[in-house]
């Protein structure tokens, strides 16, 4: 057994609380009928005395019509009390009713006139309570002492002076033996004792059971996620039809394992195409060295092949490079510049930087940015370069010679953004290849267009977005593209 485990502390906190609970329970209901059962006996003693102090007065009376004409203290003079008094408990111990109840007559000063049983010492019953006087009210008290038996025994006594004048003031005794309410008392804490210990028990073990049904789910859970490995993140947990907790857990538990595995097939997928670009490109790089250096050549050859394989190291380097920044991206490594970049101005540089290679294509550029003025936008004005650069190369390369390529700056309706559409008149991207466009390495079609990686698209829209950005591309096969690139503005002048 696990004493760390969930289902061992539900089952010892349950003890714990049961165990109280009975405890308490118990206390309760022993401490009640304790009560109950003295109740009862002190009832009982208060009505005996009772009717001993009535039956004393009517004896009284009948002892005074007996000699006319005395008083109370003539009847003590005359009759004399204790004799009176011991005759009466003789009349009385035959009765039924004083059966296994001690009866005893005290005198003034405390004196015993009259006693039902030996008893072997006084019982000294708050004589003080007699002598001070507070007469006539019945008081209560548990002794413990030696009885007939010779056992000690506990007797209930109930007391009640009576002071009529100072000599015949007396006071009757009533006591009896809580044996009988001690035994029941005695069977309500053997009953106990016995259930107790079996309501705990067996309510122990049902929790027990219980609490391991309930976790199993979890359980099943904790099997599955152990076998979990990074080959075989398709796994998922079969989640339970509970709709508590427990299926939370593996709800969530599977959406991350999706999370994970799509995370890890990418990453997968990526090496891979990382594997496959370079290894064309390095395979020609190797071969034409190997064969410019099987023999001696002619310093133009070597020249060649150099200038060759420089623009091959080139186009690596810069796939490389964009790679990296992609990963920085995704990595949230790049730190942005967060200045404020005037959007026109920046256009403009770009379409100058790229006049050259359009012009060797027999292409114009052509920018009309009057509707949008001078609009800035917040970031980074390196990142943003990179980035129109890369759509602009993308119109030009996938246009036929001679075809002018437009760049529009426009505000949207409610001014809050900047759009720039760079619109060209090439060969399009037929529908079934748009989903994938800003995938990385994906290519449309890799016969057309030149050297490439697919990786310009993938850059530009990771920049776009971390500029908090949209990127569009509309585009139809042999009509053209159109990139519509939307920024946020924070100043147009
Ligand atoms: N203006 C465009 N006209 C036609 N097809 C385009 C256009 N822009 C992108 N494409 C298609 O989308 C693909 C992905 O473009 P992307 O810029 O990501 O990669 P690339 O240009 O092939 O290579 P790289 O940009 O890495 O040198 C291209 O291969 C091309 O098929
Ligand atoms: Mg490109």
């Amino acid at each position: 057994m696990n004493f760390k485990s969930i289902r061992f502390k539900i089952f010892s906190s349950y003890a714990a609380i049961l165990i109280a609970i009975l405890w308490m329970f118990s206390v309760l209901v022993y401490s009640n009928q304790k009560k109950i059962l003295l109740d009862d006996v002190d009832q009982l003693l208060l009505l005996k005395a009772q009717d001993i102090v009535d039956a004393i007065a009517i004896y009284q009376e009948r002892e005074r019509d007996d000699s006319p004409g005395a008083g109370p203290a003539a009847v003590e003079n005359q009759a004399d009390f204790a004799a009176m008094t011991q005759r009466w408990v003789k009349e009385k111990a035959e009765d039924p009713k004083l059966n296994d109840i001690i009866v005893r007559i005290y005198g003034p000063n405390g004196r015993i006139l009259a006693s039902s049983v030996a008893l072997p010492a006084p019982l000294a019953l708050a004589w003080n309570f007699f002598n001070q006087g507070q007469g006539e009210k019945a008081f209560f008290q548990t002794v413990k002492t030696h009885f007939a038996s010779g056992e000690p025994e506990e007797i209930r006594f109930c007391f009640i002076p009576i002071s009529n004048d100072s000599l015949s003031s007396f006071a009757v005794e009533v006591g009896k033996p809580l044996a009988s309410a001690e035994k029941s008392l005695y069977r309500l804490r053997q009953t106990m004792v016995f259930l107790f210990p079996l309501a705990v028990v067996l309510s122990g073990v049902a929790v027990f059971f219980l609490s391991g049904v309930l976790l199993n789910p979890l359980n099943q859970v904790i099997r599955t996620v152990r076998q979990i490995r990074a080959e075989n993140l398709a796994l998922r947990i079969r989640v339970p039809d509970t709709g508590d907790e427990i299926r939370h857990l593996a709800e969530t538990f599977n959406r991350i394992l999706e999370d994970l595995e799509q995370a890890f097939t990418s990453q997968k997928q990526l090496i891979q195409d990382i594997s496959h670009e370079l290894r064309t490109p390095l395979t020609i790089l190797k071969g034409e060295i190997e064969v410019i250096l099987k023999k001696n050549r002619p310093v133009d050859e070597y020249k060649a092949v150099l200038q060759g394989s420089l623009e091959e190291v080139n186009r690596i380097y810069r796939m490389v490079e964009n790679l990296l920044t992609l990963s920085r991206f995704d990595s949230h490594e790049v730190s942005l510049a967060s200045r404020p970049v005037a959007l026109g101005d920046l256009l403009n540089e770009v379409i100058t930087d790229m006049k050259t290679v359009a012009r060797q294509k027999g292409m114009t550029l052509r920018y009309d940015s009057k509707t949008a003025g001078a609009v800035f936008v917040t970031g980074d004005e390196q990142h943003l370069r990179r980035a129109f650069l890369n759509i602009l190369d993308n119109a030009i390369k996938y246009s036929p010679a001679g075809q002018a390529v437009d760049v529009t700056l426009s505000l949207t309706p409610d001014g809050s953004l900047v759009e720039a559409a760079i619109r060209d008149r090439g060969e399009g991207i037929a529908p079934e290849h748009l989903p994938y466009i800003f995938n990385r390495f994906y290519r449309a079609d890799p016969s057309r267009g030149g050297p490439g990686y697919g990786l310009g698209l993938s850059l530009v829209k990771t920049i776009i977005e971390a500029h908090r950005g949209t990127i569009q591309l509309q585009s139809l096969p042999r009509q053209g593209t159109t990139v519509i690139v939307a920024l946020p503005i924070i100043k147009k002048i």
